[in-house]
């Protein structure tokens, strides 16, 4: 009886959320209703950069670096961290010079010598681009191979260098829509940032690259356009459906994954979404995970899903329960002290190779390996480094690039597809 009156509640909230979201109109596209903000910071990497994307990734958030070449330059593993672990890699020229003073030729090379570097990272290619001091004139718009990126918020924390003013400044300035100014050379301004992160984060704002703020906002920006924020326009599409994850499907055969996810669609262990979309590049959620398993170990939906329904924000619906069930009930992935199992969060990298240590082991395979043959070994959680060492061992998890395992990297579609091959032994 509690049960029932408790779903029946869920279902009434669910329903007054749905009638209290903004309308849609019919060719606007989806409307979640989500407030988003880029946030951005120029003119590093420095020695600040790397304490900074700890920080930001201990909070989920994702971040736009505009870097300049001479910095650029000398942290190539920083560059190669930024992509590995979602933020966007672009570009504020090499000398960092008023653009507007120079020939064409020159402003041409400024760019193109930190898309170099940007691109031996694994960055965009072509990156966007920001102008030193925003200054940009028809000389800089023609030689400009991608969009021009200047900001609507700027706390100026490069001349108030003092964190509360930074976060004062930032918080007071920010609109939905909008991108941030900010730079990572100044140990005020690291500090200053995330505490304003912290403030509109408990104000419902949600964080995202450059890049995603626009495809989020149904905006398909063009080289030598000059942008300053995206409002919400009307389309305003959740997470997964555009930025970061968005994967052009007609072109789903020219995607590097295509025949992992087509030999795992073929068996059923990994499905497409509702409207029918394979989502490559969209990381994989803790429910799509359990599903994903469970189909590969042959477990059907007629699976009780007991287990999955005590958790508070498992809905009696879900398709997911009875393979959420299974994965609790085999110790793989388990839920949260507070009786919730939180389906839609992603996993990480170190959280995805402990899980899959600990199914191997469940299938009687263990190994032994060591996680120091990775260069950032040392940002290995320590519950992690067996899980890691093992599947690198098995070959189930391979290295992000550079040496590095990126531990706090997420997982896309793409990747689970990968594994699930390697693991049928194709
Ligand atoms: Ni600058």
């Amino acid at each position: 009886m509690n049960r029932i009156r408790r779903l029946c509640a869920l279902l009434l909230a669910a329903l007054l959320l749905t009638s209290l979201l903004p309308a849609v109109s019919a060719d606007s596209g989806t409307d979640c209703g989500a407030k988003l903000l880029a946030l951005t910071f120029d003119d590093g990497p420095s020695i600040y950069t790397d304490g900074l994307l700890d920080e930001l990734a201990a909070r989920g958030v994702h971040a736009t670096f505009f870097v300049n070449g001479v910095n650029a330059s000398l942290y190539p593993d920083t560059l190669r961290r930024i992509v590995d672990e979602g933020h966007q890699l672009a570009n504020h020229t090499y000398n960092h010079k008023e653009l507007t003073s120079l020939s064409s030729d020159s402003i041409a090379r400024e760019i193109s010598a930190v898309q170099t570097l940007i691109t031996e990272a694994g960055g965009d290619d072509p990156a966007y681009i920001r102008a030193p001091y925003g200054s940009i004139n028809a000389a800089v718009r023609a030689a400009a191979p991608a969009p021009l990126i200047n900001w609507s918020v700027d706390p100026v924390d490069w001349k108030y260098r003092n964190a509360a003013t930074v976060r004062q400044n930032i918080v007071a300035g920010a609109h939905d829509g909008a991108i941030i100014l900010c730079h990572d050379i100044h140990a005020t301004s690291i500090p200053g940032a995330l505490m304003a992160v912290d403030d509109l984060m408990a104000m419902g704002y949600e964080f995202v690259t450059v890049q995603e703020l626009f495809y989020r906002r149904g905006v398909d920006p063009q080289p030598g356009v000059v942008y300053t924020s995206a409002p919400n326009n009307g389309v305003n599409l959740p997470a997964g459906q555009g930025g970061q994850g968005y994967f052009d499907e007609t072109q789903l055969e020219s995607h590097w994954g295509y025949a992992a996810m087509d030999f795992c669609m073929c068996r059923g262990w990994l499905e497409p979404d509702a409207e029918g979309r394979w989502l490559p590049d969209v990381w994989v959620t803790r429910q799509e995970f359990a599903a994903a398993f469970a189909r590969f170990s042959g477990i059907q939906d007629l699976y009780p899903a007991d287990l999955a329904l005590q958790f508070t924000d498992v809905p009696a619906d879900c398709v997911n329960a009875p393979y959420i069930s299974w994965a609790c009930g085999a110790g793989l992935i388990i839920g949260y002290p507070d009786s919730t199992f939180h389906p839609d969060d992603t996993l990480t990298r170190e959280q995805m190779a402990t899980i899959l240590a600990r199914y191997m082991q469940m299938r009687g395979v263990y190994a032994e390996g060591s996680v120091e043959r990775y260069t950032d070994a040392a940002r290995i959680s320590g519950w992690a480094r067996e899980g890691v060492g093992m599947c690198t061992e098995l070959g189930l998890l391979q290295g992000a690039g550079g040496g590095r395992f990126n531990p706090l990297g997420r997982l896309t579609r793409a990747e689970i597809a990968t594994i699930l091959m390697r693991m049928a032994g194709e």
